[in-house]
């Protein structure tokens, strides 16, 4: 018999968040408090990752954006028309339960919600995913995960869609 724990990604729902902790408290405060009215309002769609035990381990947000030309790195730009504004997905937030760090559900959560927006995208167009680092220290996990910085947001990185199309296609 499998001792591995299993996972699965699923919207927000009646899940218990109030043990959620990550580690940053404004991120766990978003889970507890303020992820489910952004649901019911539409202002973000936020996903959960649910242990073996129904506990929740991690979680992520996705929106609708919208991104100016000039803030894409260059050589991204100068291949998209000169529209005021360019579609886009926001990874608004993501975060992993502390007890659950290092075991790669973070790299697990940028995954799922990567592939989520290349499908999404099929029927509300977007050129690509944006996600922000809440500090300076998780820069390099976006870096080391092909993301790109946005021009003039040292905190703001983005990944092409048809990058992330070769990856799931
Ligand atoms: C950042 C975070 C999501 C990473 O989750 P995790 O499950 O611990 O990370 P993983 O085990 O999936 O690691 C995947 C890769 O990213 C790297 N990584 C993990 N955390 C990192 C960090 N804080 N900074 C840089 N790299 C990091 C790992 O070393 C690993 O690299 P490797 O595959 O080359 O060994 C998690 O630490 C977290 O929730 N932190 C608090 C909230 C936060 O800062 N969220 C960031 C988005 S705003």
């Amino acid at each position: 018999m499998s001792t591995t724990p299993q996972y699965f990604v699923e919207p927000l729902g009646a899940h218990d968040r109030l043990s959620f902790s990550c580690g940053v408290s404004d991120l766990d405060f978003y889970l507890h408090v303020q992820a489910g009215q952004d649901a019911t309002r539409k202002v973000a769609a936020p996903f959960v990752l649910v242990d073996a035990h129904g506990n929740v381990a991690g979680y992520y947000t996705l929106s609708a954006y919208a991104i100016r030309l000039s803030e894409l790195p260059p050589h991204i730009a100068r291949k998209l028309p000169k529209y005021p504004l360019i579609p886009a997905t926001l990874l608004g937030r993501l975060a992993v339960s502390q007890a659950h760090h290092g075991r790669k559900l973070g790299r697990l959560l940028l995954m799922d919600a990567l592939c989520r927006s290349w499908k999404n995208a099929a029927e509300v167009a977007s050129v690509g995913v944006i996600a922000e680092a809440y500090n300076d220290a998780v820069r390099d996990f976006y870096l080391r995960h092909e993301f790109v910085p946005l021009v003039d947001h040292p905190r703001k990185f983005f990944i092409a869609m048809r990058t992330i199309q070769k990856a799931f296609a």
